[in-house]
């Protein structure tokens, strides 16, 4: 008999609660956990003990489809569930990925598929780094975003999918070694019918493809010239941007594909074909949500799917304050906008408006990244832009690897 494929998901949240349930709920599959975060192993391990999981799916028909599992051990020791896996799913806010791949380096071997899910820009440049020599033959995959919105309704027992994407795009970085099972092949059975997985051509579309400067930009657009007067209530986050901030997001959009063309026309074997501009990446993937798709401004504003969304705000004496210490800024620039920068420094193509972001939005979280148009801030070396992993010609940051490794 065949073995089963073995999976270990990583993490503890919403994410990783619907890929456990969902995961251990296919035939021929193994699922066991690792969770690093505070009790949540234990939590978790005692919630299951004598019951299944509850994976509530919300189908685009209105119907709901209930699947009853759970996964095999959930654990906070590494040495327990990694050992043998085939494919190690990390499902954290990206901040946590470090720690991640500190806890799995030993216990990993060459035939090990890594996935981001997501990955966020620089995911594959901070494994390589910590994960050292196993990380020329291992196999690393990267998605543009979580393929749920999801809501665990009752910790470790019963979890809300709230909606599925309809396809999701992905990279794969192959190593030296070839995977025990066919990477992409096996997410999409545990993942079922939806979304369909599609592979990019090159991992730096995926880096491009976050957009790291949207939550910034939009920010940026409602607060710019706040006169620090608390609010009645929160403000709509993307349904109530303006067409200012629009043009801005248009402009920052342009220079991502800027530097992606810098990078082809030096490197024409990189192809990077798939990279659609901010407005086009809208329409492509919320077609079915955009009343208004006349233009970017408009197919903002009446994306449903951003419904009721509001701006990350805390609450002072019953009124409202933004909340610049949110992941929008506090992840997306330094696992973003700064891992994008430090691309376009080496591609050494400007990029002024995503600049200007930068330096409004590293003031706003305490950081120095940018210093006169340049990354040489002190708080860069905790960011996952390729200097920060000693990567600093554009072919070393194609591959993610030292020229010396490249070499080897
Ligand atoms: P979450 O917010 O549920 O993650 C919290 C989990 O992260 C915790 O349960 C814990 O396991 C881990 N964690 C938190 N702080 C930690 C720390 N200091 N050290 C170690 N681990 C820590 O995350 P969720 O919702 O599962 O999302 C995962 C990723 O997917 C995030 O990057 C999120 O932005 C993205 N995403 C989430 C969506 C959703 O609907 N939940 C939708 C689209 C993207």
């Amino acid at each position: 008999m065949a073995r089963p494929l073995k999976i270990c998901v990583c993490g503890g949240g919403n994410g990783a609660q619907v890929m456990a349930g969902l995961a251990s709920s296919r035939e021929d599959t193994e699922v066991n956990v690792l969770t690093l975060f505070k009790d949540e192993a234990e939590r978790w391990s005692k919630a299951i003990e004598n019951k299944d999981m509850v994976i509530k799916v919300n189908n685009k028909d209105g119907s709901i489809t209930e699947v009853k599992s759970k996964p095999a051990v959930v654990s906070k020791d590494p040495s327990v569930v990694v050992p043998g896996s085939d494919i190690l799913i990390l499902i954290v806010p990206a901040f946590a990925h470090e720690e991640y791949f500190k806890a799995i380096a030993p216990h990993i071997d060459k035939k090990s598929v890594i996935v981001g899910l997501p990955g966020q820009p620089g995911f594959e440049y901070q494994c390589m780094s910590i994960l050292g020599e196993i990380s020329v033959q291992i196999t690393i995959m990267s998605f543009e975003t979580l393929p749920w919105a999801c809501r665990i309704t009752e910790f470790g027992l019963s979890v809300d999918v709230l909606g599925t994407k309809k396809f999701l795009a992905g990279s794969i970085l192959r190593g030296k070694a070839i995977p025990r099972k066919p990477p992409l092949m096996s997410l999409q059975v545990l993942h079922g019918f939806e979304p369909s997985l599609q592979q990019t051509k090159h991992f730096l579309v995926i880096l491009f493809m976050s957009y790291s400067f949207v939550h910034p930009a939009i920010l940026y657009g409602r607060w710019k010239n706040w006169d620090k007067k608390p609010l009645d209530e929160a403000p709509l986050f993307y349904q109530g941007i303006d067409e200012e901030t629009a043009t801005l997001l248009e402009t920052c959009s342009k220079e991502f594909l800027d530097v992606a063309h810098g990078i082809t026309a030096k490197h024409p074997e990189v192809d990077l074909s798939e990279l659609l501009d901010i407005y086009n990446w809208y329409l492509t993937y919320y077609k079915e949500d955009i009343e208004d798709s006349t233009n970017l401004y408009n197919a903002i504003r009446t994306n449903k799917s951003y419904k009721g969304l509001v701006h990350p705000m805390t609450k002072e004496k019953g009124k409202f304050v933004p909340d610049f210490k949110s992941r929008y800024l506090t992840e997306d620039i330094p696992m973003g906008m700064v891992v994008f920068k430090g691309v376009s420094e080496i591609v050494g193509i400007e990029t002024p408006m995503n600049d200007m972001l930068l330096e409004w939005g590293q003031e706003k979280i305490g950081k120095k990244y940018l210093v006169d148009g340049k990354l040489t801030g002190p708080d860069v070396k905790d960011t996952r832009c390729p200097q920060t992993y000693g990567l600093t010609t554009l072919e070393e940051v194609l591959s993610g690897r030292k020229a010396e490794e490249n070499a080897a």
